[in-house]
């Protein structure tokens, strides 16, 4: 389905799973540790400066994100592994991840993000994990290439392949939402997938 990024708007925030969507749209779900960039790829991609909030105090939002884009959702999940958050904080976090997983048909692809400048963490791979787990298709994006020299990227995008045990083929696209790089890749990606 072609995704007409002009049109797009936020829809709410959902705290717990009856606050979650399910009217059957399409949707694409992100998730990366805190300040990964989840927010700055949304907005790459519809190609807005401040449409998905960005910044602001990492860890503190345990919610999920929801905005509509034409005629799909493009799912903001709460960030993980900023180590100030209390267990407390951490618990809910999970909670609320087992609960979305839960119902994996409303995931039509997951969008895992990570830092292209560090070896995935023991997060991201629980984070990965979950999409393992729920069978639904997802893809990888190597966030912040920019700050990579050249040389460094094939051997950033082998260890993460490696951490998160991508197969051979695995789609893991190298982005920045601050140059753009990467963003018809992965645009590409979510029309064929939505
Ligand atoms: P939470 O909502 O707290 O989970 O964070 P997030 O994953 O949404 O990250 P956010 O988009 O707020 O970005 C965090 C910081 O990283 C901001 O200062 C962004 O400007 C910066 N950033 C995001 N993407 C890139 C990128 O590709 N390159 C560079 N250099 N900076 C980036
Ligand atoms: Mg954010």
């Amino acid at each position: 389905m072609s995704i007409n990024v002009q049109k797009a708007e936020f829809i709410k925030s959902a705290a717990d799973k009856k606050a979650f969507l399910r009217d059957g749209r399409p949707t694409a779900v992100f998730a990366g540790r805190s300040n990964v960039g989840k927010s700055s790829v949304i907005n790459r991609l519809l190609n807005r400066n401040n449409f998905a909030r960005v910044g602001g105090k990492p860890g503190k939002t345990v919610q999920v994100n929801y905005f509509l884009v034409d005629k799909c959702y493009f799912v903001d999940l709460p960030g993980y592994g900023f180590a100030k958050v209390s267990g407390e904080e951490r618990e809910r976090w999970g909670r609320l991840m087992e609960d979305f997983f839960a119902e994996p048909e409303r995931i039509s692809l997951g969008v895992m993000l990570v830092d292209a400048r560090h070896r995935p963490s023991a997060d991201d791979v629980t984070m990965s994990d979950y999409f393992w787990s729920c069978g639904s298709p997802f893809c990888v994006v190597a966030n912040k290439a920019d700050k990579l020299k050249k040389s460094e990227i094939p051997e950033r995008l082998a260890e993460i392949s490696e951490t998160l045990h991508l197969p051979e083929g695995f789609p893991l696209i190298l982005f920045s939402a601050e140059t753009g790089q990467g963003r018809g890749e992965l645009l590409s990606l979510l029309e064929k997938s939505l």
